[in-house]
This record gives structure tokens, C-alpha cells and sequence, in this order.
């Protein structure tokens, strides 16, 4: 059933900005997907690599723009992610709807199941038994350790997180005891993983570190995976979960040359092969390319739920710029993720484990 049209929908639209359901959006929508599809058939038999492209991926400081990334997304307004993410996990990471673009887009899941799902899957494919010493690298609103928490009784996990915004919402759950959150068995770090002194860790060894949406950060994909092995005990594991293109694409490779470096300060997309180059420290296990129509079905629910939550936010918390940006940023993600049935762009998951 169509949805009744709000007064802050007609105010917002006299200001050219729509709702994800109308027909100007849809057709915006509809142009983006289209140009993105004509950018990837462009690139889909190539062969050039990131470093054929001038950019190396083992080179440089392991990230370089963490304090802008955190400034222009990650530590917007509380009120802001509450009003999209899923109610369960609070997780800003793709949800699984399928394997097919079939199954993804016949399925019935509500965003909270689907979340559950993707956190199932992980747990599966990087073998979790129940009671492993777990580093997370970039937690989010601590999604995948409330996952984890709730259903390892004897699992113990550390993850880190630079965002301010992140950092106070699992400090604040911590303290309620009725949150899985509330534990000893978690240890949270505020900081960038580049700037994580290992040592410091009181020389604690891991069996399993886990990273979800963290790679697309990444600049020097050797180091950060030596760092990683540093991390682990003699057999460990690593399982990594990031946005991938099948190929590489020039342009998504370097922030500053497309308007989702407006979104994510020095992110970039690599291409599904190019962690597997480096097995100095690790022998690959399993890889995997994740349908990118879950990712669109997720951006869909996001953007839906964050244009029903603008009453709270609209002029006390947002202007219409700040209503803008954001509605554009579900618009523009939704679209780079549609192309070719979620075939060419999607999300990776890598399972490597430490050589002996
Ligand atoms: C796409 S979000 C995913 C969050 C979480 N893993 C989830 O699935 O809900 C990316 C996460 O990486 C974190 N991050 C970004 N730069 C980082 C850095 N330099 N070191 C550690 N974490 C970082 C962000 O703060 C955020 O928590």
C-alpha cells in the first residue's frame, strides 16, 4: 500500500528534496543505477589491477584519513543512527536476505532478521566454535558482540572503534545489566587500529580476529594484515567482510573522484582477489562474494526508516542541507549496488588462517 503523504514530505519536496518513494527520487535513483551499470560493464573483463591503476595496496601508512572519516560520518548525531539501523544489533554493515538475486529478493525477513542472518553466516563461515579470544576491528555500535555475547556463553571478545558516537553508546550499555553488552567478558578500545600499540595489549594473542566493514579503509593492505598477524595465536584465523568490486574500478579506488568520498574520507573499493595477494603471514582458507542486492535491500530499509524518523530529527537535530546529504547518501549507495543484479558489486568474506 502506497504511503500517505506527510506535511514534512510536501515541505521538504518545495525544497527539492524527496522521499525514497517518490517518482523524482526513483527516476534520480533510476539514472545513477544506470550510469554505475554502463561504469562496471566498462570494467568487467579487465584485468588491470589496483597498483596498473597507480594505486598500489601495499604502500603507505595503514589508513590515512581516520579523524576526517570520523568527523563527516561516523560521528554524526546519535538520533541519526538510531533512526535507521535495525532495533536488535545496531548494525551498519550489510544484512543477508540470500544467496541469489532470486532468494534476496523473495524473501520476507524484517531488517533485525536479516541482520541476524549475516551475523550467523560469519559466525559460520569463520568456524566459530564458542570459546575463542576475539579481536574486532571497527565494531560499530557493538552489533556483531552483542551477536557473539548472546549466543557464546564462553566466548571473550576486544574490539576497537575510533568513533566517539560508537564509544559512548557501548559504554552506556555496559553499565545496564540487562544488556549482553554488560560484561567482562567484552573490552572495548577507543581508537584507530593504525594507531593500536600491540604490545600494550598485555601480551594477549588472539584465536580470531574478525573485521566487518573495515577493509574499505584500508591503504596499505600488507601492513594492515601484518599488524593482524601480530595479533594472533600460533593457529589463529582472521575473517574479513568489506565491500568489493569482481574487478578493479579505476575511479572508486580513489575517494576524491566520486561523491562517496563526500561519505567516506579516504575509502575505497577494492577488487575481490587483491586481499588474497598477500600470504607472507597467511594461507587463504575460503573466500566469498556476497550478493550486492542484500546490500541494496539493506540501503532500501535504511533509507525508508531514516526518512520515517525525520519528524524527530527535521529542524531540531537536521537542516534541510544536512536532510539532503543524507537522503542522498542511501539514494547514491543504493544505486552503486543495483547494477547487473548485485552480480559485480557486493561484499567479500575471506578466511585466512596464520602459517605456522
Ligand atoms: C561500516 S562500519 C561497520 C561497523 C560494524 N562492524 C557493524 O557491522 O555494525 C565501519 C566501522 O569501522 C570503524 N573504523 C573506521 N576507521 C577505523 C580505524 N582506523 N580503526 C578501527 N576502526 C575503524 C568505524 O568506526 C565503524 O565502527
Amino acid at each position: 500500500m502506497a504511503r500517505a503523504e506527510t506535511d514534512i514530505d510536501v515541505r521538504l519536496s518545495q525544497e527539492g528534496i524527496f522521499a525514497p518513494d517518490d517518482d523524482r527520487m526513483m527516476l534520480y535513483e533510476g539514472r545513477l543505477t544506470r550510469f554505475f551499470e554502463r561504469e562496471y560493464a566498462r570494467y568487467q573483463d579487465s584485468t588491470r589491477s589496483p597498483r596498473d591503476f597507480g594505486v598500489p595496496s601495499d604502500e603507505g601508512p595503514i589508513m590515512e584519513e581516520t579523524e576526517a572519516l570520523m568527523d563527516q560520518h561516523y560521528d554524526e548525531q546519535a538520533e541519526f543512527f538510531s533512526g535507521f539501523l535495525d532495533t536488535c544489533y545496531r548494525a551498519y554493515s550489510m544484512a543477508y536476505y540470500g544467496d541469489t538475486p532470486e532468494a534476496i529478493r523473495a524473501s520476507k525477513a524484517t531488517l533485525e532478521q536479516a541482520q541476524e542472518a549475516k551475523f550467523a553466516l560469519i559466525a559460520e563461515r569463520a568456524g566459530i566454535q564458542g570459546d575463542e579470544k576475539i579481536f574486532n576491528i571497527g565494531c560499530g555500535f557493538g552489533s556483531l558482540e552483542t551477536y557473539l555475547l548472546k549466543h557464546y556463553p564462553e566466548l571473550e571478545i576486544v574490539s576497537i572503534t575510533p568513533s566517539k558516537v560508537q564509544v559512548d553508546h557501548i559504554r552506556t550499555r555496559m553499565q545496564d545489566a540487562s544488556d549482553p553488552l554488560c560484561t567482562e567478558r567484552l573490552t572495548l578500545i577507543e581508537g584507530g587500529f593504525e594507531q593500536l600499540d600491540v604490545n600494550a595489549l598485555g601480551g594477549r594473542r588472539y584465536d580470531l580476529v574478525i573485521s566487518v566493514g573495515f577493509f574499505e579503509e584500508v591503504v596499505n593492505i600488507r601492513a594492515a594484515l601484518e599488524k593482524i598477524a601480530s595479533l594472533l595465536l600460533p593457529g589463529g584465523k582472521i575473517f574479513n567482510h568489506f565491500i568489493t568490486s569482481q574487478t578493479a574500478i579505476p575511479q572508486f579506488l580513489d575517494p576524491d573522484k566520486t561523491r562517496i568520498g563526500l561519505y567516506f574520507p579516504g575509502g575505497r573499493v577494492w577488487p575481490h582477489t587483491e586481499l588474497t595477494r598477500y600470504t607472507d603471514h597467511f594461507e587463504v582458507c575460503n573466500t566469498w562474494f556476497v550478493n550486492g542486492l542484500n546490500y541494496w535491500r539493506t540501503l532500501d530499509e535504511w533509507h525508508h526508516r531514516y526518512w520515517d524518523s525525520l519528524p524527530s530529527l527535521y529542524e531540531t537535530t537536521f537542516d534541510h542541507e544536512q536532510i539532503a546529504h543524507w537522503n542522498n547518501y542511501f539514494s547514491l549507495c543504493k544505486a552503486m549496488f543495483a547494477p547487473m543484479d548485485g552480480c559485480f558489486y557486493g561484499n567479500s568474506h575471506y578466511l585466512f588462517r596464520l602459517k605456522d
